[in-house]
C-alpha cells in the first residue's frame, strides 16, 4: 500500500512544506508548523486529469440582470454592514476574539429573520442546544422558530439542512469546532478548517442558504483557522470592542456585494446587544467639559462621523525618561504631535509625562484626530479649559501646518446635529455652501502655532 502524503501545515497562514522547520518561512510565525495527512495542499487528486473537462456555457451579464433580493434581518447596524442584507447563496466569515459577543450577536440575528418567517439554522460546535437555547430565553428570543443543533461534522450538518424548505441563513458557531470526512487530520487544524469552509460554501453556492462562519481570532493570530479561509468567502465581517467598555463595532473588512467603509455599532447589555442608532451622542455622554485637557474630535469610522472626545494629561515628570503612554491612539503620531508642537509652536514637553487616552474604548486612527490631540495636549499643559461647543478635525505635518482631511462636509453635519457650534479645521478645507447650513461656525488653522496661540 502506498504511504499516505506526509505535509507540514503552518497554522497560522496554512503555507504547506514538505518538512517540519521551527519558523513557518511564509508568515514568519514560531511553531506553527504541524503535520498533516493527505491532501493538506488542497491541490487536485489523483482523478484529476488533463482533458477530462467538458466545456460549459457561459452566460452573458446582460439578460436577467435583476439584482438579487437581500434578506434584512431587520437588525439596522448589521444590516448596514452587509450591505443591506445577506445575498442568497452567500458565505461570510465573522471573526472576532472570544466573548467579545459572536454568538450572541448571530443568535439575535437568527432570532429576528426566524421572526419573519424564514428557515433559519444554528448549528453550534461549541456549546450544546439546550445551552444555545437558555442564553436565547434569557435574551427574551424563546418565541422565535430558530432551528438549534449542537454538531461538528460537516456531513451530518449538511445533510439536516438539505432537508426540509430553504434555509435562508445557516450559522457554523464556529468553523475552528467543524471536521469533515474529506480530511483526515484533527479538528481545528488548517486543513480541517480549509475542508470545512469547502464543503459548506459548496452547499452555500448550490442551496442558495447564505451562511455564516464564525472564526475565532486571538490578538496575535495564533490560532488556526480564520485567516486561511478568508480568500474563499464572500465576505469578511470582524466583531471588535473592548471587553472592559460596552460599545462593540461590527466591520466589514471584505465584501462582494457591498461597501467595506460602513460599521454597526452596539452596546452590550445585561439583555443582549442593543444598536447604537446615534454613537456620537453616547460616546459624549458623560463628559466633563469643564476640565482641562479634552478635546473633541470630529472623526469618521468608514463612512460614518463620529465625535469622540481625546483626553490628554500633561504633567511635570519625576522620571529621567518622562514616561509617554496611549490609549486607543498611535504612540507613533503622538511623539510626532509631540515633537511638532516643541519644534513649532514653542512648547517645552521634555521634562513632562504624557498620557492620551481616547475616551468609550475607540480608537482614533486617522491622521485628523492629529488637530483634536494636539489641541487636548495644549488644553492640558497650559489649564486651559476648551469651550464645550467645539470640536477639531485636521492633520498636522512634520512642518506644523495643518493639512485638510476627507469628509469635512460628513463630519460638519453629524457636529451641527450635536449641537457643536464651532470647529477648528485646517486653513486650505474646502467647505461648500452645505457646510456653511450645518449650524457650526468655522475657524480655519493653519498652523500649529496659531492653534496654540488660540487655546
Ligand atoms: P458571546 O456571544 O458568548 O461571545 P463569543 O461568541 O464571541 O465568544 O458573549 C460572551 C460575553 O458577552 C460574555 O462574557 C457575557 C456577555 N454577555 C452580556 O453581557 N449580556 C448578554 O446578554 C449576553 C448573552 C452576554
Ligand atoms: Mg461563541
Amino acid at each position: 500500500m502506498a504511504k499516505a502524503r506526509q505535509s507540514f501545515v503552518c497554522q497560522s497562514c496554512g503555507a504547506v512544506t514538505n518538512r517540519w522547520q521551527g519558523r513557518c518561512e511564509s508568515c514568519n510565525e514560531w511553531n506553527t508548523i504541524v503535520e498533516e495527512n493527505g491532501g493538506a495542499g488542497g491541490g487536485f487528486g489523483p482523478t484529476a486529469r488533463v482533458g477530462r473537462g467538458r466545456p460549459f456555457a457561459l452566460e452573458a451579464l446582460a439578460g436577467d440582470a435583476r439584482p438579487a433580493p437581500r434578506i434584512a434581518t431587520g437588525i439596522e447596524e448589521f444590516d448596514r454592514v452587509t450591505g443591506g442584507g445577506f445575498v442568497p447563496g452567500s458565505v461570510a466569515l465573522l471573526g472576532g476574539e472570544p466573548g467579545i459577543g459572536k454568538s450572541t450577536l448571530l443568535i439575535q440575528a437568527c432570532a429576528a429573520l426566524a421572526r419573519r418567517g424564514e428557515r433559519v439554522i444554528y448549528i453550534s460546535g461549541e456549546e450544546a442546544a439546550a445551552q444555545v437555547r437558555l442564553r436565547a430565553e434569557r435574551l427574551g428570543l424563546s418565541d422565535a422558530p430558530v432551528e438549534l443543533a449542537g454538531a461538528t461534522q460537516v456531513e451530518d450538518i449538511l445533510a439536516t439542512c438539505a432537508s426540509g424548505k430553504r434555509a435562508a441563513l445557516i450559522v457554523i458557531d464556529s468553523i475552528q469546532t467543524m471536521h469533515t470526512e474529506a480530511a483526515e487530520s484533527a479538528p481545528g487544524t488548517v486543513t480541517q478548517v480549509r475542508a470545512s469552509a469547502q464543503a459548506l460554501l459548496r452547499h452555500a453556492k448550490l442551496s442558495g442558504s447564505t451562511v455564516i462562519l464564525v472564526g475565532h481570532v486571538t490578538k496575535d493570530g495564533q490560532v488556526a483557522g480564520p485567516r486561511v479561509v478568508e480568500h474563499m468567502v464572500d465576505a469578511v465581517l470582524s466583531f471588535e470592542g473592548d471587553s472592559a467598555h460596552h460599545f462593540r463595532m461590527l466591520r466589514a473588512s471584505k465584501n462582494r456585494f457591498g461597501a467595506t467603509g460602513e460599521i454597526g455599532v452596539f452596546e452590550m447589555t445585561g439583555a443582549g446587544l442593543a444598536e447604537v442608532a446615534n454613537p456620537s451622542a453616547l460616546f459624549l455622554a458623560g463628559r466633563d467639559a469643564a476640565a482641562p485637557g479634552a478635546a473633541v474630535l470630529a472623526g469618521m469610522e468608514g463612512q460614518r462621523p463620529m465625535l469622540v472626545e481625546i483626553q490628554a494629561l500633561v504633567a511635570p515628570s519625576s522620571l529621567g525618561t518622562p514616561r509617554r503612554a496611549v490609549v486607543g491612539f498611535d504612540s507613533n503620531r503622538l511623539s510626532m504631535i509631540l515633537a511638532v508642537l516643541e519644534a513649532h509652536a514653542g512648547l517645552k514637553l521634555g521634562m513632562h509625562d504624557v498620557y492620551l487616552n481616547v475616551a468609550g474604548g475607540l480608537r482614533a486612527d486617522e491622521p485628523a484626530a492629529d488637530l483634536a490631540a494636539a489641541a487636548a495636549l495644549v488644553s492640558s499643559l497650559t489649564g486651559a479649559t476648551l469651550p464645550a461647543e467645539l470640536l477639531f478635525f485636521g492633520e498636522i505635518a512634520l512642518s506644523g501646518s495643518v493639512r485638510p482631511v476627507i469628509h469635512a462636509g460628513a463630519r460638519l453635519k453629524e457636529a451641527g446635529k450635536l449641537g457643536f457650534r464651532r470647529a477648528v479645521l485646517p486653513q486650505a478645507q474646502q467647505t461648500n455652501e452645505d457646510d456653511k447650513m450645518s449650524g457650526v461656525a468655522l475657524s480655519h488653522c493653519g498652523h500649529v502655532a496659531s492653534l496654540v496661540a488660540d487655546i
